[in-house]
């Protein structure tokens, strides 16, 4: 393991989210996916998990992050500052919203009959759309929150060791500047994770 301690505190938040949500999406290999958010720390995880599970990935983010999110695996990426989602015509297995900056219903339109909505970030009032979603179209919409468990660690543990996942580290700062990286974080455009290393 030559993994930096920065490397090891980035890894739970977002990795362990999109683990846990895409493996209770029971994703495939050949599933088209399509992770909205996809430039935040679960949705860069979400990305590069995706892939692993064989799935054909595709990205949303914003200009900016087009070619890191393109490095990271995907196979086709989308600019959420250039579309207007309600008019695609083209619908996913597994539609997974990692930032909670989409109205439901129209990324609800974006999954197949049959398929999973994933609201990751989703708090009570999207949960509770969510809900009428599952009960009004045919597909399976998750929310709410995964407890890491020893094995889940140990499944990173293993994808990092083989490269198959690496975590985006937008920035580092030291215990100091903690108020600093709460404003970072909190202006919603990080890259990745931002780690406080309080050595
Ligand atoms: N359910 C759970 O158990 C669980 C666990 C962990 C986290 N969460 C939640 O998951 C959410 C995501 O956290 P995060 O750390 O990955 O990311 P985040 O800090 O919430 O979001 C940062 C990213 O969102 C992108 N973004 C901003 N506006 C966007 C838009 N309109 N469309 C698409 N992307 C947009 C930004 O890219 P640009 O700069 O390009 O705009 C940036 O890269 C949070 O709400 C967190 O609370 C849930």
């Amino acid at each position: 393991m030559n993994w930096t301690f920065e490397e090891a505190a980035a890894i739970p938040f977002g990795t362990h989210t999109a683990l846990s949500f895409l493996k209770a999406a029971r994703v495939k290999s050949g599933d088209t996916v399509m992770i909205y958010g996809a430039s935040g720390a679960v949705g860069t995880a979400a990305v590069q998990i995706a892939k692993y599970m064989g799935a054909e990935v595709t990205a949303v983010c914003s200009t900016k992050n087009m070619g890191m999110v393109k490095s990271l695996g995907a196979d086709h990426v989308l600019d959420y500052t250039r579309g207007d989602f309600s008019g695609i015509k083209k619908r996913w297995d597994v539609v997974f919203e990692t930032v909670n900056k989409i109205p439901v219903g129209t990324v609800a339109r974006l999954v197949k009959k049959g398929g999973v909505l994933i609201l990751g970030a989703a708090i009570i009032k999207e949960a509770i759309q969510g809900l009428w979603v599952s009960m009004t179209r045919k597909c399976r919409v998750m929310a709410g929150t995964h407890t890491p468990t020893r094995a889940d660690m140990e499944t990173l543990g293993q994808l990092m060791e083989t490269g198959a996942i690496q975590p985006v580290i937008d920035r580092v700062y030291p215990l100091e500047q903690i108020v600093e990286a709460h404003r970072y974080v909190d202006a919603g455009h990080k890259k990745g994770n931002v780690v406080v290393n309080i050595g």
